[in-house]
């Protein structure tokens, strides 16, 4: 079975994943990632070259790929569950984590950065509360256990995490 961890662009897939594969001893897996080294590209050329709807089927054919996997902690891209393609196969997998954040949060985490291409617009902090509001219901829906990261440090995520993946297991 496996954990498969969703959520908003900077809500800490990622950094929560890795500390869930170590402590778990499961293999580690980000989708984007995974997406860059097939692609030899990184994620904002495949958006220019590709556009969104491109990357959207690049990302569903790896997320499709990744559901085969058992025993893998799945980070994929805050995207990613609004096809319920993907919703399928990741939920044939294993089990859906949400990890919940605030707007403020992305931002503070995300001001910076450049490597998102949908938060590169002159009004980041628009963006991100469009984004979240039209996301929020999907990422509620998909899930099968919803984690507040507020105020929580990654440790505390991966162990709130750990502790019910430790009952349905
Ligand atoms: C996206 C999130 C990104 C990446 C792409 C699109 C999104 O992943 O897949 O930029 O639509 O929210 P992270 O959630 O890992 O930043």
């Amino acid at each position: 079975m496996n954990i498969v961890l969703c959520g908003f662009m900077g809500c800490g897939k990622t950094t929560v994943g890795k500390i869930l594969a170590e402590k778990l001893s499961m293999k580690f897996v980000d989708v984007d990632d995974l997406i860059e080294q097939e692609q030899e590209m990184t994620i904002s050329e495949i958006f220019e070259k590709y556009g969104e709807i491109g990357f959207r089927k690049i990302e569903n054919e790896t997320i499709k790929k990744v559901s085969q996997w058992n025993n893998a902690i799945v980070s994929t891209g805050g995207g990613s569950v609004l096809n319920n393609d993907n919703v399928t196969a990741l939920k044939s997998s294993g089990k859906i984590f949400f990890l919940d954040v605030t707007a403020d949060t992305v931002l503070a985490r995300l001001k910076n950065n450049t490597t998102r291409p949908l938060l590169q617009r002159p009004d980041k902090e628009k963006a991100v509360n469009d984004l979240m509001n039209e996301r929020r219901s999907k990422y509620e829906a998909c899930a099968d256990f919803v984690i507040t990261t507020a105020n929580e440090s990654p440790i505390i995520c991966a162990n709130d995490i750990i502790k019910l993946y430790k009952k349905i297991k």
